[in-house]
């Protein structure tokens, strides 16, 4: 394990989603979300045909569960509100769903625990995805109007918001790869669904500002985004061709964002090259006037891998839309087998220091950051418990990256793991485990330090290790 020091006021804690823990999926007037009508739809195409019920039964066990997070020495969690539990099928606020959110952030406060609270993890109502999803400009809209109404119930009680957590992976998932109900593969919409996500951020951001000009937001709360900045490489020696994908591959999944949260405006070397290509933005007047108000007090980077790209090899494919980029595998890469991603803890240094030299005076935090292992049972010693070393492993060394970008002046302030107790992923379901504490399926969901809950503890606490 790689040794570190971290600041005394850097903050430690964990990142989960409301999607992928709560479960209880239809109690307390929660509506269905797009989950779950692909699960309704295709159960078999999540593994083992767990569908988006479930969670980890947070709903439940909340209180329980951020006494243990308190007792690793934890001092904030992320989760997000459930779009689908907030608000009615006709845009009103839930009661039984604003109780329970409620519920969950005064057990926080009174241990202690401070609550970040993120708006949006991939998580639409259904009926609103049947209407066109973030295809359709009525949908922006209604995100809005929720985020509204979510600032003004909890803005006593909530000092971090965040919009949207990666806006980069529906347009990515659902629109582009097709990898994700409804396995769209079209370059223009899914850069249409992005175009639109920016609207809703910037729309949710003026709402917060309205809110707390009222005094209805507390006046010290921050509003602001969390992406999969995935810094991008290209192959050594490069081509101009590599530069080239280099430069879109970053403009699309980066600076687009960047960009809007720090200057309102979405980069126009991009833009130029989107409509060159033709890929047709349905723009509207007024829009920039819109993402001029999506300016951020800070950001979260969920930092799992990076990204490598080079030269595509064809521009279009077959059905014309355009390629800017191939994958480049690193002939050095360390992978992750569970999940295929490349284990890079560098990647954390050179993203800090982008942003103090690119971006300067704009503060961030990780706002994930794991390692997700498959078939976690078999690493099980004698007394049952998972000997996870190649977690502590893996942590040491991406907090070790933080420690040296702070060093060297940038911004960090803070760490949260992702999903310090197991919990439900989309359509791997519970095939990788990323906590350090296991939550048992065949014991009725069952909480259980892994190895790693140890050095964790010691860590929160001290902030530092001292490697081996
Ligand atoms: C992040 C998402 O990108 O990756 C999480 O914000 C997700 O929601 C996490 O669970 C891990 O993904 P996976 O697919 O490896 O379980």
């Amino acid at each position: 394990m790689a040794s570190f020091t971290l600041p005394r006021d850097f903050f430690f804690g964990a990142a989960a989603s409301g999607p992928q823990t709560e479960g209880a999926y239809k109690a307390g007037g929660r509506i269905a979300s797009v989950w779950d009508l692909w699960s309704d739809e295709r159960l078999t195409d999540f593994h083992n045909c767990v569908g988006s019920y479930m969670g980890n039964d947070f709903y439940h066990r909340y209180e329980d569960d951020l006494r243990l997070l308190k007792s690793l020495g934890l001092d904030s969690y992320r989760t997000s509100i459930q779009w689908t539990r907030l608000v009615d099928q006709n845009g009103q606020l839930n009661p039984e769903g604003a109780a329970f959110y409620h519920r969950v952030f005064a057990a926080a406060r009174e241990i202690g625990i401070e609550v970040f609270v993120n708006l949006y993890h991939f998580d639409m109502p259904a009926h609103l995805f049947l209407r066109g999803g973030w295809e359709s400009r009525e949908v922006v809209e209604a995100y809005a109007h929720y985020a509204r109404l979510a600032f003004r119930e909890f803005g006593q009680e909530v000092r971090c918001w965040f919009t949207f957590n990666e806006p980069i992976v529906e347009p990515d998932n659902r629109y582009r790869m097709g990898e994700w109900y409804p396995f769209v593969k079209n370059f223009t919409r899914g850069t249409n669904t992005q175009y639109n996500i920016s609207l809703a951020h910037s729309l949710a951001v003026r709402e917060f500002r309205l809110a707390q000009a009222e005094g209805l937001v507390r006046d010290n709360a921050r509003i602001g985004l969390i992406n999969c900045f995935a810094p991008p490489y290209t192959r050594e020696n490069p081509t101009d061709a590599d530069l080239e994908a280099l430069r879109m591959t970053d403009g699309i999944s980066n600076r687009w964002w960047l960009d809007l949260v720090t200057e309102g405006t979405l980069p126009a070397d991009v833009l130029e090259t989107l409509a060159d290509r033709g890929v047709a933005l349905e723009t509207r007047p007024g829009d920039e006037a819109i993402l001029a108000q999506g300016t951020v007090d800070w950001l979260g980077f969920n930092y799992y891998h990076p990204e490598r790209v080079q030269a595509p090899a064809r521009d279009t494919t077959e059905d014309g839309q355009p390629v800017f980029a191939d994958p480049y595998v690193w002939p050095e890469a360390e992978i992750n087998e569970s999940r295929g991603w490349e284990i890079y803890p560098r990647g954390l240094y050179d993203f800090g220091m982008k942003i103090k030299n690119e971006y300067p005076g704009l503060e961030w935090f990780v706002s994930e950051n794991g390692m997700g292992v498959e078939d976690e049972g078999k690493f099980r010693d004698a007394s049952g418990q998972i000997q996870d070393d190649y977690r502590i492993d893996f942590v040491s060394r991406h907090l070790a990256e933080v420690a040296h970008a702070i060093e060297d002046g940038s911004p960090c302030r803070g760490y949260h793991y992702w999903a310090v107790i197991d919990n439900w992923s989309w359509a791997h379901a519970f095939k990788n485990r990323y906590g350090f504490v296991e939550v048992d399926l065949e014991h009725g969901l069952e909480r259980r330090e892994k190895k790693s809950a140890a050095w964790l503890r010691q860590v929160a606490q001290t902030h530092e290790c001292k490697g081996e």
